[in-house]
């Protein structure tokens, strides 16, 4: 008999892990499926992305190992989007590392700094991937719940001291999946502050920084003065530039911390595909239009959608960033059934809190990931199972 780690016993259920095959079984049986779960939109990636791996693939120097080093040109376009966007200027060799996805890079953060016992803070609900990683690095997962009364902010001073001390890493992620809370510049100071004076390293999530409505701006934590001492900050192309499959981010930070992350990724991956690292560099030079591009996508069919749920019961409000909607479910109906029922009953994709974890209970996700006309048929079929529970 083969005898599992204790590790990856105590790993939870990966929220989304079960999902393909059920959706996969349902479509078989013909039913008309709405998946409105996952957080990865429809839309095609920037033409230019295309183009750019077509040209890659025809030179066979891109088929080579990228090594840690990665493709020079996909570094200087991150580091020069950091400084164009953000003010933000980082040594694209030193200070930048690409990385496979920002899942990746914020899983083996944790291999990077945390010995076992210690303790990072993991925001709930929030993406799993803080609880798995802690885990995977036989570090302990301290569970903070994210509530409405403190608008899904993570306030450091209400965790105790004790367990501030022992913290190693926290992990914090604004624009936030699933709730789509923002944070203003004055809770980001106080928590750099707070990282300081604990002696915390902040692992700041940033995929959704450009999926930003009405005029509100996302910064990066390093706009924060001082930020650079306490932060590491994980970029992504998936969610701007509607690019999930093609695995390229990168991570920003210290010197010392970009070399700890790299010297322990020369263990477990040899680098993004460079054609697309390729890639990667041509959509960077032209972030900002491409991303508008799909924000304006993403606040259509927001505006769309919230006022047909609120038509059918639901009391959402309206989120500020993010393609997501955290729905708050009526007192007592468990998120979990409301999602089987949606599913089974009207052909519904979506996320229950639960499955975020239990301080994550009493609401569901919707991904504002298809058409228009597919989201507003969501919403009143969601409708349908309000008014029957
Ligand atoms: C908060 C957050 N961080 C990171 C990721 C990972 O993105 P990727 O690995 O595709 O860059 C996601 C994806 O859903 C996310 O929601």
């Amino acid at each position: 008999m083969t005898a599992f780690s204790k590790r990856v016993a105590q790993l939870p259920t990966y929220p989304m892990a079960e999902l393909p095959a059920i959706k996969r079984r349902l479509i078989e049986q013909g039913v008309d499926l709405i998946d409105v779960g996952a957080g990865d939109a429809d839309f095609a990636p920037p033409d230019i992305a295309v183009k750019a791996l077509t040209r890659a693939l025809q030179d066979p120097a891109m088929s080579r190992y990228a090594f840690q080093l990665g493709l020079p040109a996909f570094r200087e376009s991150a580091a020069a989007y950091m400084q164009r966007r953000f003010g933000v200027s980082v040594d694209p060799f030193k200070e930048l590392h690409p990385i496979l996805g920002s899942k990746e890079g914020i899983a083996h953060l944790a291999t990077a700094v945390l010995d076992p016992g210690d303790v990072a803070i993991v925001p709930v609900p929030g993406y799993a991937v803080y609880h798995g990683g802690t885990v995977l690095a036989d570090g302990e997962p301290y569970l903070v719940t994210l509530t409405p009364r403190t608008d899904f902010l993570l306030e450091l001073d209400e965790i105790p001291r004790d367990v501030l001390k022992r913290a190693k890493l926290i992990y914090l992620n604004y624009p936030n999946n699933p709730t789509a809370a923002i944070a203003p510049r004055d809770y980001l100071e106080r928590t750099i502050a707070a990282c300081r004076e604990y002696d915390v390293l902040l692992a700041y999530d940033n995929p959704y920084c450009e999926v930003t409505f009405d005029g509100y701006v996302a910064p990066s934590i390093f706009e924060i003065p001082g930020a650079m001492d306490v932060a590491v900050e994980f970029h992504s192309l998936s969610k701007s530039f509607c690019m999930t499959g093609w695995r390229l981010g990168w991570a920003v930070g210290r010197p010392d911390r970009i070399a700890a992350l790299a010297r322990v990724k020369n263990y477990i991956d040899t680098g993004a595909f460079l054609a697309v690292q390729s890639a990667g560099a041509e959509v960077l030079k032209q972030a900002e239009r491409l991303a508008a591009g799909y924000v304006a996508q993403f606040k259509e069919r927001r505006d769309a959608i919230l006022p047909v749920l609120r038509a059918n019961g639901f009391e959402v409000e309206t989120p500020r960033a993010t393609l997501y909607l955290w729905v708050p479910l009526p007192e007592g109906l468990a998120s979990a059934a409301f999602q089987k029922r949606a599913l089974e009953d009207v052909g519904v994709i979506t996320l229950p809190g639960s499955a975020f974890g239990a301080g994550a209970e009493g609401f569901f996700r919707i991904a504002l990931t298809v058409a228009t006309p597919r989201l507003l048929e969501a919403a009143e079929r969601l409708g349908k199972v309000l008014a029957a529970v």
